[in-house]
Protein backbone atom coordinates (compact mmCIF):
# COMPACT_ATOMS: atom_id res chain seq x y z
CA UNK A 1 0.00 0.00 0.00
CA UNK A 2 0.91 3.23 -0.50
CA UNK A 3 0.86 6.42 1.55
CA UNK A 4 1.45 10.33 0.24
CA UNK A 5 3.58 11.45 3.17
CA UNK A 6 6.00 13.93 1.39
CA UNK A 7 6.89 15.21 -2.10
CA UNK A 8 10.15 13.54 -2.06
CA UNK A 9 8.41 10.44 -3.26
CA UNK A 10 7.56 12.04 -6.74
CA UNK A 11 10.13 11.95 -9.44
CA UNK A 12 9.75 13.78 -12.84
CA UNK A 13 8.10 10.70 -14.08
CA UNK A 14 5.25 10.52 -12.10
CA UNK A 15 4.36 13.95 -12.27
CA UNK A 16 4.58 14.27 -15.64
CA UNK A 17 1.69 11.34 -15.45
CA UNK A 18 -0.09 12.46 -12.57
CA UNK A 19 -0.39 16.29 -14.52
CA UNK A 20 -1.91 14.48 -18.00
CA UNK A 21 -3.90 12.70 -16.14
CA UNK A 22 -5.13 15.62 -14.54
CA UNK A 23 -5.25 17.99 -17.52
CA UNK A 24 -7.25 14.94 -19.46
CA UNK A 25 -9.98 14.73 -16.58
CA UNK A 26 -10.33 18.82 -16.69
CA UNK A 27 -14.56 19.19 -16.71
CA UNK A 28 -15.27 15.92 -16.35
CA UNK A 29 -17.13 14.12 -13.92
CA UNK A 30 -16.98 9.54 -13.86
CA UNK A 31 -17.58 7.01 -11.69
CA UNK A 32 -14.63 5.57 -11.57
CA UNK A 33 -14.52 5.20 -7.73
CA UNK A 34 -18.11 4.04 -7.20
CA UNK A 35 -18.21 2.30 -3.96
CA UNK A 36 -15.26 3.85 -2.04
CA UNK A 37 -15.09 5.86 0.95
CA UNK A 38 -13.14 8.82 1.45
CA UNK A 39 -12.61 9.17 5.00
CA UNK A 40 -11.78 13.41 5.45
CA UNK A 41 -10.03 13.93 9.02
CA UNK A 42 -9.04 17.29 9.72
CA UNK A 43 -7.56 17.70 13.22
CA UNK A 44 -6.63 21.64 11.89
CA UNK A 45 -8.27 23.92 10.33
CA UNK A 46 -9.03 23.84 6.45
CA UNK A 47 -11.18 25.23 3.51
CA UNK A 48 -9.76 24.74 0.66
CA UNK A 49 -7.79 21.40 1.09
CA UNK A 50 -10.87 19.81 2.80
CA UNK A 51 -13.62 20.87 0.62
CA UNK A 52 -11.63 20.05 -2.48
CA UNK A 53 -10.67 16.66 -1.96
CA UNK A 54 -14.26 15.82 -0.87
CA UNK A 55 -15.87 17.85 -4.43
CA UNK A 56 -12.99 15.64 -5.96
CA UNK A 57 -14.41 12.47 -4.71
CA UNK A 58 -17.80 12.94 -5.40
CA UNK A 59 -16.97 14.09 -8.81
CA UNK A 60 -15.93 10.73 -9.06
CA UNK A 61 -18.69 9.23 -8.24
CA UNK A 62 -17.26 7.61 -4.69
CA UNK A 63 -18.48 9.11 -1.19
CA UNK A 64 -16.81 11.00 1.47
CA UNK A 65 -17.02 10.56 5.44
CA UNK A 66 -16.06 13.67 7.49
CA UNK A 67 -15.61 14.97 10.86
CA UNK A 68 -17.07 17.72 12.40
CA UNK A 69 -13.77 19.30 13.58
CA UNK A 70 -10.78 17.56 15.37
CA UNK A 71 -12.50 19.23 19.20
CA UNK A 72 -15.66 16.72 18.01
CA UNK A 73 -12.75 13.89 17.45
CA UNK A 74 -12.22 11.48 20.20
CA UNK A 75 -8.74 12.58 20.40
CA UNK A 76 -10.21 15.18 22.40
CA UNK A 77 -11.26 12.57 25.16
CA UNK A 78 -7.34 11.48 25.12
CA UNK A 79 -7.23 8.79 22.09
CA UNK A 80 -3.90 8.62 20.72
CA UNK A 81 -3.42 9.12 17.30
CA UNK A 82 -2.33 6.27 16.05
CA UNK A 83 -5.55 4.28 17.71
CA UNK A 84 -7.87 6.92 16.18
CA UNK A 85 -6.05 5.76 12.53
CA UNK A 86 -6.39 1.99 13.12
CA UNK A 87 -10.37 2.73 13.66
CA UNK A 88 -10.92 4.85 11.48
CA UNK A 89 -9.07 2.77 8.28
CA UNK A 90 -11.23 0.43 8.73
CA UNK A 91 -14.42 2.92 7.52
CA UNK A 92 -12.79 4.01 4.55
CA UNK A 93 -10.28 3.20 1.23
CA UNK A 94 -8.24 6.48 1.58
CA UNK A 95 -8.02 8.87 4.46
CA UNK A 96 -7.00 12.55 4.00
CA UNK A 97 -5.68 13.57 6.87
CA UNK A 98 -4.40 17.28 8.30
CA UNK A 99 -2.77 17.51 11.55
CA UNK A 100 -1.26 20.46 13.92
CA UNK A 101 1.69 18.54 14.63
CA UNK A 102 4.88 17.78 11.93
CA UNK A 103 5.38 13.87 11.27
CA UNK A 104 1.85 13.33 12.25
CA UNK A 105 0.94 12.03 8.39
CA UNK A 106 4.16 9.76 8.75
CA UNK A 107 2.90 8.40 11.79
CA UNK A 108 -0.54 7.21 10.77
CA UNK A 109 0.88 6.03 7.60
CA UNK A 110 3.11 3.39 10.07
CA UNK A 111 -0.81 1.76 11.65
CA UNK A 112 -3.24 2.33 8.32
CA UNK A 113 -4.69 -0.08 7.11
CA UNK A 114 -5.51 2.19 3.98
CA UNK A 115 -3.50 4.76 1.95
CA UNK A 116 -2.73 8.40 3.83
CA UNK A 117 -2.77 11.38 2.05
CA UNK A 118 -1.11 14.35 4.12
CA UNK A 119 -2.97 17.52 4.00
CA UNK A 120 -0.88 19.10 5.56
CA UNK A 121 1.27 18.42 8.83
CA UNK A 122 2.48 21.14 10.82
CA UNK A 123 3.74 24.29 10.53
CA UNK A 124 7.08 22.88 9.44
CA UNK A 125 6.28 19.49 7.97
CA UNK A 126 4.90 18.91 4.76
CA UNK A 127 1.56 20.05 2.45
CA UNK A 128 2.52 17.63 -0.63
CA UNK A 129 -0.69 18.11 -2.54
CA UNK A 130 -0.66 21.90 -2.06
CA UNK A 131 2.83 21.70 -4.16
CA UNK A 132 1.35 19.29 -6.78
CA UNK A 133 -0.89 21.73 -7.38
CA UNK A 134 1.12 24.63 -7.19
CA UNK A 135 3.78 23.01 -9.55
CA UNK A 136 0.88 21.63 -11.96
CA UNK A 137 -0.49 25.62 -11.91
CA UNK A 138 3.27 27.08 -12.90
CA UNK A 139 3.56 24.47 -15.77
CA UNK A 140 0.53 25.16 -17.13
CA UNK A 141 0.53 28.63 -16.97
CA UNK A 142 4.12 28.97 -18.18
CA UNK A 143 3.48 25.56 -21.04
CA UNK A 144 7.37 24.57 -19.65
CA UNK A 145 8.87 22.48 -17.28
CA UNK A 146 12.53 23.30 -16.91
CA UNK A 147 14.42 26.63 -16.87
CA UNK A 148 11.93 28.38 -14.27
CA UNK A 149 12.65 31.35 -12.11
CA UNK A 150 10.31 30.89 -8.79
CA UNK A 151 10.92 33.83 -6.14
CA UNK A 152 9.26 32.52 -2.68
CA UNK A 153 8.16 35.41 -0.71
CA UNK A 154 7.29 35.99 2.73
CA UNK A 155 7.04 33.31 5.03
CA UNK A 156 9.40 30.77 4.34
CA UNK A 157 9.81 29.48 8.20
CA UNK A 158 6.58 28.51 9.11
CA UNK A 159 4.74 27.10 5.93
CA UNK A 160 4.95 24.36 4.80
CA UNK A 161 3.67 24.17 1.27
CA UNK A 162 6.92 26.00 0.25
CA UNK A 163 9.03 23.50 1.58
CA UNK A 164 7.22 21.07 -0.49
CA UNK A 165 7.51 22.60 -3.51
CA UNK A 166 11.20 23.00 -3.33
CA UNK A 167 11.56 19.61 -3.65
CA UNK A 168 9.28 19.45 -6.45
CA UNK A 169 11.66 22.05 -8.02
CA UNK A 170 14.44 20.24 -8.00
CA UNK A 171 13.17 17.36 -10.28
CA UNK A 172 13.60 19.82 -12.85
CA UNK A 173 16.51 20.94 -15.39
CA UNK A 174 18.02 24.68 -14.55
CA UNK A 175 16.23 25.78 -11.83
CA UNK A 176 16.71 29.15 -10.38
CA UNK A 177 14.87 29.62 -6.77
CA UNK A 178 14.96 33.40 -5.07
CA UNK A 179 13.55 33.43 -1.07
CA UNK A 180 13.16 36.61 -0.30
CA UNK A 181 12.06 37.07 3.43
CA UNK A 182 13.64 38.84 6.58
CA UNK A 183 15.99 37.18 8.20
CA UNK A 184 14.02 35.55 11.20
CA UNK A 185 11.71 34.48 8.62
CA UNK A 186 13.81 32.52 5.97
CA UNK A 187 13.91 28.64 4.94
CA UNK A 188 15.20 26.11 6.80
CA UNK A 189 18.42 23.95 6.75
CA UNK A 190 17.29 20.93 5.23
CA UNK A 191 15.34 22.43 2.45
CA UNK A 192 18.42 24.46 1.21
CA UNK A 193 20.84 21.84 1.75
CA UNK A 194 18.44 19.58 -0.80
CA UNK A 195 18.81 22.20 -3.31
CA UNK A 196 22.84 22.44 -2.89
CA UNK A 197 22.67 18.77 -3.54
CA UNK A 198 20.09 18.40 -6.43
CA UNK A 199 22.16 21.77 -8.05
CA UNK A 200 19.47 24.36 -8.10
CA UNK A 201 20.89 27.62 -8.11
CA UNK A 202 19.23 29.94 -4.88
CA UNK A 203 19.89 33.18 -3.68
CA UNK A 204 18.15 34.74 -0.26
CA UNK A 205 17.64 37.86 -0.31
CA UNK A 206 15.34 40.78 2.11
CA UNK A 207 14.20 42.74 -1.05
CA UNK A 208 11.37 42.04 -2.76
CA UNK A 209 11.10 44.37 -5.64
CA UNK A 210 14.67 43.11 -6.86
CA UNK A 211 14.19 39.36 -6.17
CA UNK A 212 10.85 39.43 -8.02
CA UNK A 213 12.62 41.36 -10.90
CA UNK A 214 13.27 38.71 -13.49
CA UNK A 215 11.18 35.95 -11.64
CA UNK A 216 8.40 33.69 -13.83
CA UNK A 217 6.78 33.23 -11.05
CA UNK A 218 6.08 35.11 -7.60
CA UNK A 219 4.90 32.57 -5.23
CA UNK A 220 3.52 34.82 -2.01
CA UNK A 221 2.75 33.50 1.42
CA UNK A 222 0.87 34.42 4.77
CA UNK A 223 2.33 35.00 7.91
CA UNK A 224 0.92 32.47 9.35
CA UNK A 225 -1.01 33.80 12.89
CA UNK A 226 -1.38 30.68 14.16
CA UNK A 227 2.23 29.74 13.94
CA UNK A 228 4.01 32.68 14.62
CA UNK A 229 2.64 32.47 18.79
CA UNK A 230 4.49 35.85 19.43
CA UNK A 231 1.86 38.89 19.40
CA UNK A 232 5.00 41.20 18.76
CA UNK A 233 6.94 39.20 16.31
CA UNK A 234 4.05 38.43 14.05
CA UNK A 235 2.94 42.17 14.00
CA UNK A 236 6.67 42.94 12.99
CA UNK A 237 6.53 40.68 10.07
CA UNK A 238 3.00 41.50 8.62
CA UNK A 239 3.00 43.86 6.41
CA UNK A 240 6.51 43.57 5.29
CA UNK A 241 6.17 42.24 1.85
CA UNK A 242 2.77 43.32 0.39
CA UNK A 243 2.18 42.59 -3.42
CA UNK A 244 0.24 45.94 -4.09
CA UNK A 245 -0.73 47.23 -7.78
CA UNK A 246 2.22 48.69 -8.44
CA UNK A 247 4.70 45.76 -6.97
CA UNK A 248 2.72 42.99 -9.76
CA UNK A 249 3.12 45.89 -12.62
CA UNK A 250 7.05 45.69 -12.21
CA UNK A 251 6.93 42.11 -13.06
CA UNK A 252 7.97 40.95 -16.28
CA UNK A 253 5.78 40.18 -19.16
CA UNK A 254 4.17 36.37 -18.70
CA UNK A 255 5.20 36.27 -15.35
CA UNK A 256 2.50 34.65 -12.75
CA UNK A 257 1.41 35.17 -8.87
CA UNK A 258 0.96 32.20 -7.27
CA UNK A 259 -0.56 31.56 -3.39
CA UNK A 260 -1.61 28.84 -1.60
CA UNK A 261 -4.47 30.95 0.14
CA UNK A 262 -6.15 32.18 2.41
CA UNK A 263 -4.37 35.17 1.68
CA UNK A 264 -4.68 38.30 4.82
CA UNK A 265 -3.62 41.14 3.05
CA UNK A 266 -0.21 40.75 1.80
CA UNK A 267 -2.05 40.26 -2.12
CA UNK A 268 -4.05 43.96 -2.26
CA UNK A 269 -7.17 43.11 -4.00
CA UNK A 270 -6.52 45.60 -6.68
CA UNK A 271 -3.82 42.81 -8.10
CA UNK A 272 -6.68 40.50 -8.94
CA UNK A 273 -7.41 41.36 -12.55
CA UNK A 274 -3.79 42.07 -12.79
CA UNK A 275 -2.86 39.48 -15.63
CA UNK A 276 0.24 38.28 -13.36
CA UNK A 277 -3.05 37.03 -10.59
CA UNK A 278 -3.66 33.29 -11.43
CA UNK A 279 -4.17 32.51 -7.42
CA UNK A 280 -7.93 31.79 -8.27
CA UNK A 281 -7.30 29.96 -11.58
CA UNK A 282 -5.10 27.66 -9.02
CA UNK A 283 -7.60 27.04 -6.65
CA UNK A 284 -9.45 25.12 -10.33
CA UNK A 285 -6.21 23.17 -10.85
CA UNK A 286 -6.05 22.10 -7.35
CA UNK A 287 -9.32 20.34 -7.74
CA UNK A 288 -8.68 18.17 -10.90
CA UNK A 289 -4.89 17.78 -9.46
CA UNK A 290 -6.54 16.04 -6.74
CA UNK A 291 -8.41 14.02 -8.79
CA UNK A 292 -6.19 12.92 -10.52
CA UNK A 293 -4.51 11.97 -7.54
CA UNK A 294 -7.33 9.73 -5.66
CA UNK A 295 -7.47 8.41 -9.31
CA UNK A 296 -4.18 7.25 -9.36
CA UNK A 297 -4.31 5.86 -5.82
CA UNK A 298 -7.39 3.93 -5.27
CA UNK A 299 -7.51 2.44 -8.63
CA UNK A 300 -4.45 0.54 -7.43
CA UNK A 301 -1.47 2.24 -8.61
CA UNK A 302 1.95 4.07 -8.06
CA UNK A 303 2.40 7.66 -7.32
N1 LIG B 1 -4.03 26.12 0.80
C1 LIG B 1 -4.61 25.48 1.84
O1 LIG B 1 -4.09 24.49 2.39
O2 LIG B 1 -5.80 26.04 2.23
P1 LIG B 1 -6.72 25.49 3.39
O3 LIG B 1 -5.95 25.68 4.69
O4 LIG B 1 -7.97 26.31 3.32
O5 LIG B 1 -6.95 24.04 3.16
Amino acid sequence: MEHLVETQQFDRKSLKKLFELATSIEGKRDESLKGKILVSLFFAPSTRTRLSFESAMFRLGGDVITMESGESSSQSKGETLEDSIRVVSQYGDIIVMRHGEVGTAARAAAVSKVPIINAGDGNMGQHPTQALLDLYTIQRELGCEDGIHVAIVGNLKYYRSPRSLAYLLSKYKDMHVTFISSPELRMEGDVKEHLKESGVQFIETEDMIEGIRDADVVYQTRIAKEWIKNDEEYERQRGRYIITRAVADSMKKGAIIIHALPRVGEIEAEVDDSPHAVYFKQVGYGLIVRMALLKTMLGGKKI
